[in-house]
């Protein structure tokens, strides 16, 4: 039987899908290419198509066994969210209900799904934990956290078992430098640095240094691409032996500030990086960190490229080789 992975072109997508093959597992990736590129689908079978076409859902279902889905596929960036409500209500919920409804029809009863720390909106204590109270602060966040009641109910009324996994900054790339990281905008931290220091951007720019943390600058938890992919392997194995639905915080459990990556970036590239200080941006929470102990004691997860420079050294590696991104040069 098959696992459809959707989104599996995306940034995360494409790490799920390149660990699946690697253990022979069947693999069917659907993609819109909205953010994802054909490049990064390192093997499988390929569907070009949005997940709220009922029409190629029906076609992937009917002709596949699919035995679980690993739900990436949304739209993921905060500020747009804040300004266009509707695409992140059409495409994260109203999205990922035909893909639930499709699974109740063709009686797929497992799925994986690609939650977030921004349910949490600000925090109420820091490490985050699962229990926390969930008022997110924008409409990215607040689709996320309206999927995961949608599951509850799928759960409850059709029997589909779900674990949702609220991940944190995933960061880095696959140590093969196949596939990494390549957003169009690019609004995460360490692409952005990196892109400093191949010399496509002239600066970074540092939002806020009077924060109330050890160097001023705002404090992030983030996880390695393939420690993040290592967990959904273990929610797969644990919906495959029965396990009941579950919600996971998916982080490092260590918080990095934004001038420590700016450093190791300059220690690991030899770049000397040029920052600029700016105003704070609006909502953005001094620390974030996960507690990540739940999953580590249920599933067993052990995350393994904790430090900041593997992190990054295989993030420059990706960058090095792929200055373009996957986009021919
Ligand atoms: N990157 C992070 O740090 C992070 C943090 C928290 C949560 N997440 C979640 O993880 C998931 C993957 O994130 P990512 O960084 O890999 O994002 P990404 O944008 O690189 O990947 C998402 C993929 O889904 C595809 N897609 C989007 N809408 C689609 C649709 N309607 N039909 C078919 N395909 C569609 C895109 O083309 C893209 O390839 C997302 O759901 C995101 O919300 C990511």
């Amino acid at each position: 039987m098959a696992i459809l992975v959707t989104g599996g072109a995306g940034y995360i997508g494409s790490h799920m899908v390149k660990e699946l093959l690697d253990r022979e597992e069947d693999v069917i990736v659907l993609d819109n290419f909205q953010q994802g590129h054909e490049a990064a689908v390192l093997g499988g079978k390929l569907f070009v198509g949005d997940i709220r076409d009922t029409s190629i859902l029906n076609k992937i279902f009917e002709n596949h066994a699919i035995e679980a889905v690993i739900h990436f596929a949304a739209s993921a960036l905060v500020g747009e969210s804040m300004v266009n409500p509707s695409k992140y209500y059409s495409n994260n919920l109203y999205g990922t209900l035909c893909l639930l409804d499709a699974m109740h029809q063709y009686g797929v009863k497992k799925i994986v799904f690609s939650s977030t720390a921004a349910t949490y909106g600000e925090p109420v204590k820091v490490p985050i934990q699962e229990t926390d109270a969930t008022i997110p602060t924008n409409a990215y966040g607040e689709t996320k956290l309206a999927v995961e009641k949608m599951l509850r109910w799928y759960d409850t009324a059709h029997d589909i078992k779900y674990i949702a996994l609220r991940y944190f900054n995933a960061s880095g790339a696959h140590e093969s430098g196949l596939i990494g990281e390549d957003h169009e905008p690019e609004t995460h931290l360490i692409p952005i640095v990196l892109q400093v220091a191949l010399g496509q951007r002239s600066k970074i720019d540092i939002y806020g240094d009077d924060y109330p943390t050890k160097d001023g600058t705002c404090i992030r938890d983030y996880l390695h691409v393939s420690d993040l992919v290592d967990a959904h392997i273990l929610a797969l194995e644990k919906l495959r032996t029965g396990g009941e639905s579950k919600i996971y915080n998916l982080g490092n459990g260590k918080g990095y500030s934004v001038k420590e990556i700016i450093e190791t970036a300059r220690i690991v590239t030899g770049h000397q990086i040029p920052a600029e200080i700016k105003e704070r941006r609006n909502g953005d929470p001094a620390v974030l960190i996960a507690s990540s102990d739940k999953i580590k004691s249920e599933l067993n997860w052990t995350p393994i490229r904790t430090k900041l420079e593997q992190i990054i050294e295989s993030a420059w590696k990706w960058h090095l080789n792929h200055p373009m991104g996957y986009r021919k040069e």
